[in-house]
This record gives C-alpha cells, sequence and structure tokens, in this order.
C-alpha cells in the first residue's frame, strides 16, 4: 500500500468516474460539438452564475489565457511572490503575454486591498501599466490557506477603483468553499475570471474550466486554440468532471480532517519546526536539524509513504480523495514512532 502524499494531482479516477466517462456522448469540440463538454461548461457557468467558461486541459493553460486576455504586452500583474501563476507556470506571463509582474509579500500566500493599492504604479510613462491583480484560492505555498471574504471584496473595490480586472487562480477553491462555508456564486460576483481545476481535490484526471463573461470567454476560446489547447473528442474528460462536481465536492472536508490529524502528530515530535496553519488540505512544515526535508521523505519512503521536499528545510503533504482513513492511522503510527 503506497500512501502518496506528494500531491492531491496524485488520484486516479475511481470505478464509478470512469463508468461516467465510458457513457459520455462526444463530439468535435473545436467545432462546439461536444455535447458533454457543452454540459460541463454550461454547468459551471451556472453553479458560479457567471455567463460562460470555456473546459481546458490544465490549470495553467486557463491562468495563461486568463492573463493573455487581461493584459497587453508591457502591463503588470499584481500578485504575491508564492502564487502559482508566477513561482511554476514556466515565466508565461512574460512568455504568454509580454506582461511583467509587481510580487507583494502576503501571509501565506494571501494579499490585502492594502497591499493591492500601494502596488499601483502611477500613471507615468516610465511606469508599466498595472492592469491585472491575480488571487490564489487555496493557496498552494501558503498551505492550503483560505482568503477572508471581505478582503476579497475590499480588492475588487480597490481593484474597481483602478480600473483592474481582478482573476482568481481557484485550482483548489472547492477546498476553500467547503471549509469557509462559501458559495461559488459570491465568486462568480466578485471576480472577473476564475480558473477552476477538476484534477486537484476533485480526482479527475484532466481538466481545468475558466469563466468568465461571454465576450471574454470568446477571446479566450481564440487563445486557448492559438496555445495548442483545442480539444476534439474531449468529452470523456468533461464527463469526469461532471461526476466531479456532483459527487465529489463534499467529501473535501475528510480530507482537511485528514490533514489535521496528521498535523497534530507531527507537532508533537521534536524534530519538526514551525508548521504553516492547517486550514484545508495541505500540510507544510519545517524539520530542526539534524533532519532535514530530504532525510525525512527518505525515512517515510522506507514505509512506502511519500512526501515531497518543497525546500530543503519543508516538507509538503496533501491528503485527496486517495488517501483512506488506514493510510492515515498507517502514517500517524509511523510518525508516533520516529
Ligand atoms: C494553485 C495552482 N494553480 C494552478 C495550478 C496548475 O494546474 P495544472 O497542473 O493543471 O497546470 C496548480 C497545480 O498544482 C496549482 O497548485
Amino acid at each position: 500500500m503506497i500512501v502518496d502524499f506528494r500531491s492531491d494531482t496524485q488520484t486516479k479516477p475511481t470505478k464509478e468516474m470512469l463508468e461516467a466517462m465510458f457513457r459520455a456522448k462526444v463530439g468535435d469540440d473545436v467545432f462546439g460539438e461536444d455535447p458533454s463538454i457543452n454540459e460541463l461548461e454550461l454547468f459551471t457557468a451556472e453553479m458560479f452564475g457567471m455567463e460562460a467558461s470555456v473546459f481546458c486541459p490544465s490549470g495553467t493553460m486557463t491562468n495563461q489565457i486568463a492573463i493573455k486576455c487581461h493584459t497587453q504586452a508591457g502591463d503588470e500583474v499584481i500578485c504575491d511572490v508564492s502564487s502559482h501563476v508566477y513561482q511554476y507556470e514556466g515565466g508565461g506571463i512574460a512568455f504568454n503575454s509580454g506582461a511583467s509582474v509587481k510580487l507583494l509579500y502576503g501571509d501565506r500566500g494571501r494579499i490585502t486591498s492594502q497591499l493591492v493599492l500601494d502596488s499601483i504604479n502611477a500613471d507615468d510613462v516610465h511606469k508599466a501599466h498595472t492592469s491585472l491583480v491575480s488571487l490564489e484560492n487555496t493557496s498552494n505555498r501558503g498551505g492550503g490557506s483560505c482568503y477572508e471574504m471581505n478582503e476579497i471584496r475590499k480588492i475588487r473595490q480597490v481593484c474597481d477603483q483602478h480600473n483592474l480586472i481582478l482573476h482568481l487562480d481557484g485550482a483548489r477553491l472547492f477546498n476553500a468553499l467547503v471549509e469557509k462555508k462559501q458559495t461559488p456564486k459570491e465568486y462568480g460576483e466578485i471576480f472577473h475570471s476564475i480558473s477552476i481545476c477538476l484534477s486537484k481535490s476533485l480526482g479527475c484526471p484532466v481538466g481545468s474550466l475558466l469563466l468568465g463573461k461571454k465576450d471574454f470567454i470568446k477571446k479566450a476560446r481564440r487563445i486557448r486554440k492559438v496555445f495548442g489547447g483545442g480539444m476534439r473528442q474531449a468529452g470523456y474528460l468533461a464527463a469526469a468532471g461532471m461526476y466531479a462536481l456532483r459527487n465529489n465536492i463534499g467529501r473535501l472536508k475528510e480530507d482537511h480532517a485528514h490533514a489535521r490529524q496528521i498535523a497534530e502528530a507531527l507537532k508533537k515530535k521534536d524534530f519538526v519546526g514551525e508548521m504553516l496553519p492547517v486550514e484545508t488540505n495541505i500540510i507544510i512544515f519545517a524539520l530542526k536539524q539534524p533532519w532535514t526535508a530530504k532525510t525525512l521523505v527518505e525515512k517515510l519512503r522506507q514505509y512506502d509513504i511519500w512526501g515531497h521536499p518543497i525546500s530543503p528545510s519543508q516538507v509538503r503533504l496533501v491528503t485527496h480523495l486517495d488517501i483512506t482513513p488506514p493510510m492515515v492511522e498507517k502514517t500517524i503510527d509511523l510518525i508516533e514512532s520516529l
């Protein structure tokens, strides 16, 4: 039994999900003729109370398409220093959009309206034109931290006052919704565009959606094609997405409970240093010397428990659909024995 805590992208489709995929009706989506994709796009748009959505292969693509649509070359994007759009999308903001970034030092990946306000460039020919603010909820490098709705609303006010667009990287938004008892529609009202992933905590093999107004999504479809993301009979993947949205959201609470149980066991150990507060399904903690991230990960591996060293001194463990209660028990037993 391998217990894979490296990422919530490690899930394999369940039998029920595979059956839903097997039954999917498909067509050529570049022609707009895949009924399963059309259903998924409509379903998610309605779920968020937004006008339209477009199905894409990955969260990197939905984020990068959004940034491309919302900016001109030479513009500046405001985001937290740890955000995925900046750290882990291959320099895509510069590569795809020719835009620069203003990096903010928020709290566990979360920026504030004041930080945003203070970082908007003056209307001055020397300066890049600030045009977009990108938030991430939950924040991956922030250890699955969640925004308060109030702060997001304040950020939107600042955006409105300064003519800025507000994008959300919601790769793990469903974790935040479940934990903070928020609704998709609250997010749909605030953001100009939202990216959601089906292939993280929701357990799908592939897929992300970008949501926004009709004219924005029309433009996004064009960029998706240019980026090589126009897919054909991809309704099989959309069917997995529909299955996940209907069945796998409520259960995220279990992942959060598992993460908290493991975190409690870790906190009791002398070799564990600072741990980020565990709000959802991600545990990030530091090791005290002589332990390093590498030595702990290697130790866990000997017992078929896989973690991810995210820096020389920090390990990340992520709970997800394929982590069962016996796996959590096994992990806690091992931690207690170290
Ligand atoms: C916060 C966040 N945004 C975006 C992505 C990108 O998703 P994908 O791997 O589907 O490109 C990830 C991937 O882990 C992520 O954690």
